[in-house]
């Protein structure tokens, strides 16, 4: 390995440097390569990574446990509902329990501040894996998918962010970008942009990676030559579900349809999300929503989301490769 990431935590994209950043984007394509050839070295043997997840999942539980499984370790599964954790145990003392058993720990909560808690207090690596402020392990597996398909490195390449941008999604990607120096744009009305202290801390930081950074409440001009369209939910886990109507109202005019991809001029654009998406009526929020508001897709159209310009499932396959290489790179 190039340079050494041993022991440290992911709780937030700017916790890694861009030369960091790089380094884990190539050992994922290596380990993808590896994986694909079948001759992929496990790594991880002897080692136990603990998972706590206080929301729902299904890509990042299941990439973290794949990724671990390949790699010759083992997982603990822990939600909030089968374990002490909450109601009858802290967090802190959580931390500490676990960190005399596990080497590492992925967490999946509300606050950012709790998974700073736990990487102080549990004294092993901690990886963000959702938090209401950022989703850093998905913004690495973007940037692989991102590279896969653009062709070009990333500081050519430009994407735009439609949709709630003041949550984990809008702020980790805004980050990402700007730390690769990269074309960002990001659409949403005002009120849902990014915190302005966050904002400008990127544009400091912009100056120096050479990233362009756009903030506008124009979607069809925001997307006009963009290389990447990308969004998500409109309503966040964890959020009250009477969010609905307000969220409706403001960013039904930034929903990714044909239109919207067509306004990019360019034929290749793909469509990307982090996904779960709502794009037809086969769950059971879509249906509550088409009851309420007569709406049978959301922030994507089914046309969109099922097209060839969508590359949905590869971001969700490089879950798992960036991942690995972030237990590897860490852990190993
Ligand atoms: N994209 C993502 O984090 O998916 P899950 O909520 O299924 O983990
Ligand atoms: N913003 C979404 C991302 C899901 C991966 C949420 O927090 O629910």
């Amino acid at each position: 390995m190039a340079f050494n990431l041993r022991n440290r935590s992911l709780l937030n994209m700017q916790d890694f440097t861009p030369r960091d950043i790089r380094f884990l984007l190539d050992l994922a394509a290596e380990l993808k390569r590896a994986k694909y050839a079948g001759n992929e070295v496990p790594r991880l043997r002897g080692k136990n990574v603990a998972l706590i997840f206080e929301k729902t999942s299904t890509r990042t539980r299941c990439a973290f446990e794949v990724a671990v499984h390949d790699q010759g370790g083992h997982v603990t599964y822990i939600d909030s509902s089968s374990s002490q954790l909450g109601r009858k145990e802290s967090l802190k003392d959580t931390a500490r329990v676990l960190g005399r058993l596990y080497d590492g720990i992925e967490y999946r909560g509300f606050h950012q501040s709790v998974v700073e808690d736990l990487a102080a207090y549990s004294h092993v690596p901690v990886w963000n894996g959702l938090t209401d402020e950022f989703h850093p392990t998905q913004v690495l597996a973007d940037l692989l998918t991102m590279q896969e398909f653009g062709e070009k490195p990333l500081h050519e390449l430009s994407f735009c962010y439609l949709g709630d941008a003041r949550f984990n999604m809008g702020n980790s990607l805004l980050v990402g970008g700007a730390q690769m120096g990269m074309d960002v744009r990001i659409a949403a009305p005002r009120e849902l942009w990014p915190h302005d202290e966050l904002v400008e801390e990127m544009r400091h930081l912009a100056e120096r990676t050479g990233a362009r950074l756009t903030l506008t409440d124009e979607p069809y001009e925001a997307v006009s030559g963009a290389d990447f369209v990308y969004t998500d939910v409109w309503v966040s886990m964890g959020e009250p579900v009477d969010t609905w109507r307000q969220r409706i109202d403001l960013l039904l005019p930034y929903q990714a349809n044909a239109r919207l991809m067509q306004a990019t001029g360019k034929p290749r654009t793909r469509f990307m999300h982090c996904l779960p998406a709502y794009h037809n009526l086969e769950t059971e929020t879509a249906r509550m929503i088409h009851e309420r508001f007569d709406l049978s897709e959301l922030e994507v159209s089914d046309e969109v989301f099922e097209s060839n310009a969508s590359i949905v499932f590869s971001q969700a396959e490089n879950r798992m490769h960036t991942i690995k290489a972030v237990l590897v790179a860490t852990l190993a």
